[in-house]
């Protein structure tokens, strides 16, 4: 009797209110990145932003949360570094952890979250109309995500082990800014009175500790991913997988990216109206009076058009590369404040999850004042077409984008149907432009299903929302949660925290609140199933609760899916057809050999007789590594991951199939002296056989001091 309380005594000392293993939690990473070249990249939709190589990995990360007493109760999240979930990716992430590991993992309770980042590899969602730019559905794109992210998820499911949840907040006020203020102050001022600043400021942490320390963490904070410009063409993760690489690296300072068994999530929330870009938005409009003034406030325009009107990141004067550096930073700034404060929550209590599919074309429910409400088919307004300060945003359908893409030339055979008087009435007030929802052919343009989704761990609500939320839509969101958990106690008490998590599962575009619908700026432009969205999500929510309560409870129906878009899909990107070199050239030979000695903070640039990537996508490796020796060995310093290498690839001639290599190394301030040279991995397609083999190039030796 005496020996075990005393030791329950010591654990309590040790673990005051953490108690260390009422969780099993697992965490695990994986390389998700598709072709880095010849490839039409996500987010940005513009037809000329081909990927011409990579600056980082784009990676999934997933995180596991089950109860100990009852393993059963538990929830997989996948935070990764590409755009937006899509209900096909999620599909088969799906049918691959559930044939692993029957009735552990299905529908119910494995979510995937994009970081919303617009620099990663496209042509992976299985709607039409994100495909327009890259040429229809591109398979190895889609195939590297899902890869990737499953082998994210068994890594962590191999790992779940005892520990302990604690959560926290901080404010990161140089983060974020908001890009459609014009639209916010449309919101009633009793509200907006309710609120500090017109975005949300506050990172939410949750910290995962294991029995031999800290583990990782889950971050929610909203900011879009867009500190690298549309005309970047080097793949990359944007700020988040930049505050990710930050914070691994702090974590494991010896371990390459992707490699570490510390994985730190930075989670997207109620992304829609925020922008990096915190400068703010200014006229680049050379030799007109208005240059390098700020845009006009309410349309975002100089002199009356929008295509001159670009954000500026932090790093503007320097480029965006460094603004995506100190966005990123920033971050990693505040998850460590958090992960190093000693004043963090203990989360306790019940993991749930809980999935439905819902029909947002024809939803129909009762709103606040009585009357019965319904969402539209879904439609593009004509604000859509204005894009951001961020970019010409979305999907580019500014006349002249017809000729030069055979993708379009037969889509547009199919161009949408006028609207009918029942849907122009439904969305009203505003104007459609692309009748997505009444266009079917060849399949669906935008979904009409989207997946809801939520899980909770003990205090915490994670809302995996199928859209991008503007700050005030996703604050309704998050308090009409909490209200109606805080009147409805026997769910899970009354001390509750919801946090956002989105874009999720399903690209359903934008959700603004009513108000900023009423301004149709590009978020309400974008809000595609009508001014009613918002309220029913926070109805459809609402009603979901109950899955979430501490008494058990049969998970819902999994009835509904969409249809699967992805079996036979158009795609008329061409595959590889060859790799060959001209006569005297060898496929690494070394074109142009680094010079004999370097400085820190300088950069090397060599250039290799190459061969596309896109005969080998090198999941998991490296396209190049910086070598240094050590003690008369050498060993890997840098690979393709690290923010300071970049890959490029040129093809010099297409009709003979032959191209280069360039890589560069900005050398680290504090890289240690010494001597260092370059490797170059490259696998060139033989055109008679298809055969593909691999070979490396390799610099000669440098010295840096
Ligand atoms: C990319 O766009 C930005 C913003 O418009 C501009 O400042 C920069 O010069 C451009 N970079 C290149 C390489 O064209
Ligand atoms: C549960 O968490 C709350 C809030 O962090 C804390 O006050 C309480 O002591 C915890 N309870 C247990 C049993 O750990
Ligand atoms: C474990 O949880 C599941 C799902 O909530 C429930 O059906 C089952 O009865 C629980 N098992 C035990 C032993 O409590």
């Amino acid at each position: 009797m005496f020996l075990p309380a005393l030791y329950a005594a010591t654990l309590l000392a040790l673990y005051p209110s953490s108690a260390l293993g009422q969780y099993l939690l697992g965490v695990g990473i994986g390389d998700v990145t598709g072709p880095v070249t010849e490839t039409n990249m996500m987010g940005y939709a513009d037809l000329s932003q081909t990927d011409t190589g990579l600056h980082m990995r784009q990676r999934s990360r997933a995180y596991i949360v089950a109860e100990a007493a009852n393993a059963t109760n538990r929830f997989l999240l996948i935070n990764s570094d590409i755009a937006m979930g899509d209900s096909g990716v999620r599909r088969a992430i799906v049918a691959k952890l559930s044939a692993l590991y029957p009735g552990v993992y299905d529908d119910n309770n494995i979510g995937l979250v994009g970081t919303h980042q617009h620099a990663g590899v496209g042509g992976y969602l299985e709607n039409l109309l994100p495909q327009l730019t890259s040429l229809g559905f591109v398979r190895e794109t889609f195939d590297a995500i899902v890869t990737g992210s499953v082998k994210a998820a068994v890594d962590a499911h191999n790992s779940l082990a005892a520990g302990s949840l604690s959560f926290g907040t901080t404010d990161i006020l140089q983060g974020n800014i908001n890009r459609s203020p014009s639209a916010y102050l449309a919101n009633p001022a009793e509200e907006r009175a309710k609120y500090a600043y017109d975005q949300d400021k506050t990172m939410t942490l949750i910290k995962f500790t294991g029995s031999s320390g800290d583990r990782g963490f889950l971050s929610f904070f909203p900011v879009h991913g867009t500190s690298l410009y549309q005309n970047n063409t080097l793949v990359s993760t944007d700020n988040k997988g930049m505050a990710a690489y930050l914070y691994e690296n702090y974590a494991e300072p010896n371990t390459a990216p992707g490699k570490t068994s510390f994985v730190a999530g930075f989670v997207q929330a109620n992304v829609g109206d925020t922008s990096p870009n915190t400068l703010g938005a200014f006229c680049q409009s050379p030799g007109k009076p208005y240059d390098g003034q700020p845009c006009e406030f309410y349309q975002s325009t100089c002199g009356g058009v929008t295509q001159e009107c670009h954000g500026r990141g932090p790093g503007f004067r320097v480029s965006d590369f460094e603004s995506n550096y100190l966005i990123g930073s920033y971050q990693f700034e505040g998850a460590k404040t958090i992960m190093e404060s000693n004043s963090l929550k203990s989360l306790n209590g019940s993991v749930r999850a809980a999935h439905i599919y819902v029909d947002m074309s024809t939803y129909t429910f009762k709103g606040a004042d009585g009357q019965t409400k319904r969402t539209c088919k879904p439609a593009m307004g004509y604000a859509f077409a204005g894009g951001t300060t961020d970019g010409p945003g979305a999907f580019d359908f500014k006349q002249g984008t017809t000729s030069g893409n055979p993708f379009w030339d037969i889509v547009k055979g199919f161009v949408t149907p006028q609207p009918s008087a029942d849907q122009v009435a439904c969305h009203a007030p505003k104007p459609i432009l692309l009748n997505t929802g009444e266009a079917t052919q060849p399949y669906d343009w935008q979904p009409k299903i989207v997946n809801v989704q939520l899980f909770r761990v003990g205090q915490m609500v994670i809302l995996l929302v199928p859209g991008e939320f503007t700050t005030m839509a996703g604050r309704r969101l998050r308090e009409a949660v909490k209200a109606k958990l805080v009147a409805n106690p026997s769910i899970m008490g009354t001390d509750v925290t919801v946090v956002i998590a989105g874009p999720s599962n399903t690209y359903g575009h934008y959700v603004t609140t009513k108000e900023e619908y009423g301004v149709q700026r590009y978020e309400g432009g974008s809000t595609i199933y009508g001014p009613n969205t918002l309220d029913a999500y926070i109805n459809i929510y609402g009603d979901m609760l109950g899955y979430i309560s501490d008494a058990p409870r049969a998970p819902p129906s999994q009835a509904g899916a969409p249809p699967d878009l992805t079996k036979n899909p158009l795609s008329l990107r061409t595959g590889v057809v060859l790799d060959n070199v001209p006569i005297g050239s060898s496929f690494g030979k070394v074109l142009t050999a680094p010079s004999g000695s370097y400085s820190k903070g300088s950069t090397v640039t060599v250039k290799f007789q190459g061969a596309t990537p896109r005969n080998n996508l090198r999941l998991e490796e490296t396209f190049l590594t910086i070598d240094r020796q050590v003690n008369g060995q050498w060993q890997t310093y840098r690979t393709d991951s690290h923010p300071s290498t970049k890959y490029n690839w040129k093809r010099t001639n297409g009709a003979l199939g032959y191209s280069e290599v360039t890589i560069t190394w900005d050398i680290e301030r504090d890289a240690p002296s010494g001597t260092y040279r370059i490797t170059y991995y490259g696998d060139y397609k033989n055109g008679w056989t298809g055969k593909i083999s691999a070979f490396t190039g390799q610099t000669g030796s440098f010295t840096v001091s």
